[in-house]
């Protein structure tokens, strides 16, 4: 859900965050995360058609044909064979799935692809905090591409408005409304680079590749967190991806501080 809560003097951000209780999921921000959302929906309908379908069927069999009822005694000798309804009780599910299978594939392959991103961001998973390098862009001090680790903040030096567990000291900035590739390996053991309203989560497996692109449609905060089991500090290693304006003035401001 959105919230207002990092505050600053002079600028005020909208975060996406988990929310205590929360049972949806977080407000998209990325197209990717739209038509995860759409699918989960769509699935959710026929969810919801076979329930009822399903309970109404057994409820009233329960109740019409139980041991003591007349119907029982009547009806059961003419019961044991309908080829119709079992042609219609075993082609209805089938269909049904590939009702479900055609968005889903649809919605994999356009997960998979990733077509002339903008900007490339490399990361890496660490035990327990990750790091970032911007190969597109080079330190002119360093004369080498833009790097840094992210550290979680921890709660002690939480400011007003931080969130806890999730906020880290150095944030991926991104520019919004481009599409940025993310190319995540790992230096040990296995994370999972994942942010919920872009709809990001990809293996960081140490030793190979693996990619992923998102777009941020509107500007703000994406908290997420490592989603692999990676030993003790595993929750303690969160993401913030901040999309910024395009505008030069904020996006460069960021590459040279
Ligand atoms: C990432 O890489 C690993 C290992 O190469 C693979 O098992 C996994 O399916 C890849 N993709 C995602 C989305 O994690």
């Amino acid at each position: 859900m959105v919230q207002l809560l990092n505050w600053n003097v002079s600028s005020m951000v909208w975060n996406d965050a988990p929310e205590p209780w929360q049972i949806g999921f977080q407000d998209s921000a990325s197209p990717i995360m739209e038509g995860i959302q759409e699918l989960h929906d769509q699935i959710f309908f026929y969810l919801i058609v076979v329930l009822v379908l399903v309970s109404w069927m057994l409820g009233s069999i329960l109740y019409k044909f139980h041991s003591s009822s007349e119907n029982n005694r009547i009806r059961y000798k003419y019961l044991n064979h309908g080829t119709l309804i079992e042609l219609i009780w075993t082609l209805t599910p089938a269909l049904i799935l590939v009702a479900i299978a055609f968005p889903s594939f649809k919605l994999l392959y356009l997960m998979d692809e990733v077509i002339d991103p903008a900007m490339t961001i490399k990361v890496n998973g660490h035990q327990w905090y990750w790091d970032y390098q911007y190969s597109d862009y080079v330190d002119d001090q360093h004369e080498d591409s833009i790097a840094f680790d992210s550290y979680m903040v921890p709660t002690e030096e939480l400011e007003p408005g931080q969130l806890r567990l999730l906020e880290v000291d150095n944030r991926v900035v991104v520019p919004v409304d481009t599409h940025i590739r993310f190319i995540v390996s790992s230096a040990d053991v296995i994370h999972s680079f994942a942010v919920p309203s872009l709809g990001l989560k990809i293996d960081a497996v140490p030793g190979r590749l693996n990619q992923t692109s998102f777009i941020a449609q509107r500007e703000g905060v994406y908290y997420g967190q490592c989603s692999e089991l990676c030993g003790v500090w595993h929750g303690f290693m969160p993401i913030v991806v901040e999309a910024v304006s395009r505008t030069v003035r904020y996006f460069h401001s960021f590459f040279s501080s």
